[in-house]
């Protein structure tokens, strides 16, 4: 099998947010730094509250950062652009389209725009490995909130994006189909050539999927720690049961319920 280029990628230099509020600024995230290297795909863990959120709406293009730079692939970040995909964890699908045109929708745009056969073929792909194919001419309403979600992960899959920026995607699912969520999420990864943000809740889900895992502090959010996962590119669920990831997963749950504890006492102190 002949290597796949790598795509995408994500720079953040010395980024910080503070949000505008009634009672002030609201610093979000403080001088974070991290490069996702092309065909890199990084998971991001920390406290609610940290700005883990915040950070992605930064490479999304759905917000400025008060000071410091944002590049997706090499370019500054203005805007939403067709370059990245966008997962959210309240499965974001439009209500009026049925799962198919949900998921074929991008390959309307202009800038994704496909010819039909390709875009059928490609949005068949996808219902039959989402395990939709049934429910293609379903409208959204009548779906679980693990069949929307699967939807939206179909609809920023199948434009083939350099880089996929995924905000805690798979929290409504159950646990078999995360699993098989994961793994169709890592072939997509290997055959793209794609890079990657995950938020995630669940340190072994970033272990699981990601080059790298970077814990964020109490708010605002600062880059903590950043882990190397020394499993390579592949991985099964072997894996789950290994001491290895065992061992990490200690290691990094340990640095975020420290943080979690500084968040908390953050949290219960009385506004000024
Ligand atoms: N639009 C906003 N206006 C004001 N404060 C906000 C806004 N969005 C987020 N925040 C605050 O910024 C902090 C980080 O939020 P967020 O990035 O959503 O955290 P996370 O995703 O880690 O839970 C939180 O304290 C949150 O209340
Ligand atoms: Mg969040």
């Amino acid at each position: 099998m002949t290597a796949v280029p790598a795509r995408g990628g994500l720079s953040f230099s010395r980024v910080s947010v503070a949000y505008d509020t009634s009672r002030g600024p609201v610093p979000a995230l403080s001088e974070v730094s991290l490069t996702v290297a092309p065909g890199e795909f990084v998971a991001v863990v920390g406290p609610s509250g940290c700005g883990k959120s915040t950070l992605l709406k930064l490479a999304a293009g759905l917000l400025a950062p008060s000071s410091g730079t944002v590049t997706a692939g090499g370019v500054p970040v203005a805007g939403p652009g067709a370059d990245r995909g966008v997962i959210f964890q309240d499965y974001a699908v439009f209500p009026w389209l049925t799962v198919e045109q949900n998921i074929g929708f991008g390959l309307t745009l202009s800038a994704n725009r496909a010819e039909a056969r390709e875009r059928e073929a490609r949005v068949a792909h996808y219902l039959d490995r989402m395990g939709l194919a049934e429910f293609r001419h379903a409208l959204p309403k009548t779906l679980s909130g693990g069949m929307k979600q699967r939807v939206a992960l179909a609809r920023a899959y199948v434009v083939r994006p350099g880089t996929l920026l995924m905000d805690e995607p798979f929290g409504a699912l159950d646990s078999q189909t995360r699993l098989a969520m994961h793994d169709l999420l890592l072939g997509v990864l290997r055959q793209e050539g794609t890079a990657g943000l995950l938020i995630t809740h669940s340190v072994e889900e970033a272990l699981y999927l990601a080059a790298r895992v970077v814990v964020l502090s109490a708010r605002p959010g600062r880059i903590r720690a950043v882990m190397e996962v020394p499993f390579g590119r592949a991985r099964d669920h072997a894996l789950l049961a290994s001491p290895d990831l065992a061992r990490l997963k200690g290691e990094i749950t340990a640095l975020v319920m420290d943080e979690y504890r500084r968040q908390t006492a953050l949290d219960r102190r009385p506004a000024a």
